[in-house]
C-alpha cells in the first residue's frame, strides 16, 4: 500500500482506512515519506518564530484551554511595541518568518493588525509574516494582504459536519471556517490548514474526510498535532491523541502532499518527549519555536503540560537546533516559502 501511495499520491477510502488503523506499515511509511521530503527539501528544516500575542478569545471551542468560557485562564495582550520587539529579537536569532498567533480577539482591530504587520515588514524586509488569528471577513483578510501578510494559518479542525458540531458551540460552523479558507486562498495567501489527531469523537472516517478536504484545498502548509486534554475545559476527561497516529498521518500527508510545509508541532513534542524529532523523521520539515515573552508564555495554555513555557527565546532556538541536528536534519535561516514542482525543477537545471 505504501508503494501505491508513493506512486499515485493517493489511495481509496478503504485503503486509507486500513492504513490508518494498523501500525503494520509505519516503518515503511516513514522511510518513504522521508525519501520524498529529502528529494524536495533535502535535510532543510525551516524555523518559524511563534509570537502568541493574545490569550483572549471570543470563541468557546470545547477543546481549547483559552476558550472564553474558561474563567481560570489568565488573559494577556501584547502591545504592538512588544510584538515588534519579539520580532526584533527573533530576527537577531536568525528567524525569517514570524507567526503572529492568538485567540480571536476583536481588541486588535484590522487597523492595528495591519499596522503591526507593516511595521514588521518595514523593519525586516527579508522576512515573511504569517497571521493565525482565526475567522474574519474577506474584507479584513484583504486588508491584511495589502499590509504585507504573506501567509495565514487556519486549521479546519475537522472536515466532518457532525464532528465539527461536537467540538464547537452552535455559534460556530464548519461552513464559515471553510469560507475563510477559500477566501484566504483566493486573495493569494500561502494558506495553512490542518486538524487535531485523536480529538473527542473522532473516527477514522473523519480523518479520511480531513484528508479529502485538504486534497481539495491544496494548502501550502498542513499543521496536525495530537489533541491534548486541558483540565479546565469540557473535554477534561477525554483521552489525548497518540504520537503514533499523529506520526502515521504526518507520513501519509507527506506522501500525498510532497511539497507541503508540515510542522513537527509543539503538541507532538508535548505528548512524547522526542515527538518533534520523530515528526521530522516521519516527513515534517518545519519547527516553530516560541518567541513570546517568557512572562506571558505560561498563560497561552491550549492544553495541559505544554512544553517550552519557561524558556527564553534564545534557549528554545538553541534547543531545537540541537534536536533537529540529532534527528539528522539542519535548521536553515530562510523565509522558507513553499516549493512547487516548477521551483524544484528550476533549481535542478
Ligand atoms: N484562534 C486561532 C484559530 O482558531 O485558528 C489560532 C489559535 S488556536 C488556539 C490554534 C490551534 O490550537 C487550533 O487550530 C487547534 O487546532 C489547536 N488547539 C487548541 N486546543 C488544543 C488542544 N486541547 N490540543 C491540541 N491542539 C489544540
Ligand atoms: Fe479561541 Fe481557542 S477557543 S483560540
Amino acid at each position: 500500500m505504501t508503494e501505491e501511495l508513493l506512486r499515485d499520491g493517493n489511495l481509496s477510502d478503504g485503503e486509507l482506512k486500513a492504513l490508518l488503523e494498523t501500525d503494520e506499515y509505519d516503518a515503511e511509511l516513514r522511510t518513504a515519506a522521508d525519501a520524498v521530503r529529502r528529494s524536495i527539501y533535502g535535510t532543510d528544516v525551516y524555523i518559524r518564530g511563534l509570537i502568541e500575542f493574545t490569550s483572549c478569545c471570543k470563541n468557546d471551542c470545547f477543546y481549547c484551554g483559552i476558550r472564553c468560557g474558561n474563567r481560570r485562564a489568565v488573559r494577556y495582550r501584547l502591545t504592538p511595541g512588544q510584538i515588534l520587539s519579539c520580532a526584533g529579537l527573533g530576527y537577531d536569532l536568525g528567524f525569517r518568518t514570524f507567526v503572529l498567533q492568538g485567540g480571536e480577539d476583536p481588541y486588535y482591530t484590522d487597523d492595528m493588525i495591519c499596522r503591526i504587520v507593516s511595521d514588521i515588514k518595514n523593519r525586516h524586509g527579508d522576512c515573511a509574516v504569517t497571521l493565525s488569528i482565526g475567522e474574519r471577513s474577506k474584507e479584513s483578510y484583504r486588508a491584511y494582504w495589502r499590509a504585507g501578510t504573506d501567509r495565514y494559518l487556519l486549521r479546519h479542525e475537522t472536515a466532518a459536519e457532525d464532528h465539527y458540531r461536537r467540538l464547537h458551540p452552535g455559534s460556530m460552523s464548519l461552513a464559515e471556517r471553510k469560507r475563510c479558507l477559500w477566501d484566504l486562498k483566493e486573495i493569494g495567501f500561502q494558506v495553512g490548514s490542518g486538524f487535531m489527531v485523536g480529538s473527542p469523537y473522532q473516527t477514522t472516517e473523519n480523518l479520511i474526510e480531513d484528508i479529502r478536504f485538504l486534497q481539495e484545498l491544496q494548502p501550502a502548509m498542513i499543521g496536525i498535532g495530537p489533541f491534548i486534554s486541558h483540565k479546565d475545559t469540557p473535554f477534561r476527561d477525554f483521552k489525548s491523541g497518540t504520537a503514533e497516529l499523529t506520526l502515521r498521518l504526518v507520513s501519509v500527508l507527506r506522501l500525498m502532499f510532497p511539497y507541503a510545509l508540515i510542522p513537527a508541532t509543539t503538541a507532538l513534542g508535548t505528548i512524547t518527549p522526542d515527538g518533534r524529532e520523530r515528526g521530522l523523521s516521519a516527513g515534517a520539515n518545519v519547527v516553530m519555536p516560541n518567541l513570546s515573552p517568557t512572562d506571558v508564555r505560561k498563560y497561552y495554555l491550549l492544553y495541559d503540560n505544554k512544553i517550552c513555557t519557561g524558556d527564553e527565546a534564545a534557549e528554545c532556538r538553541r534547543c531545537l537546533e540541537a534536536r533537529v541536528a540529532l534527528a539528522g536534519y539542519r535548521i536553515v535561516t530562510a523565509r522558507g516559502d513553499v516549493k512547487t514542482q516548477d521551483t524544484v525543477r528550476g533549481a535542478a537545471v
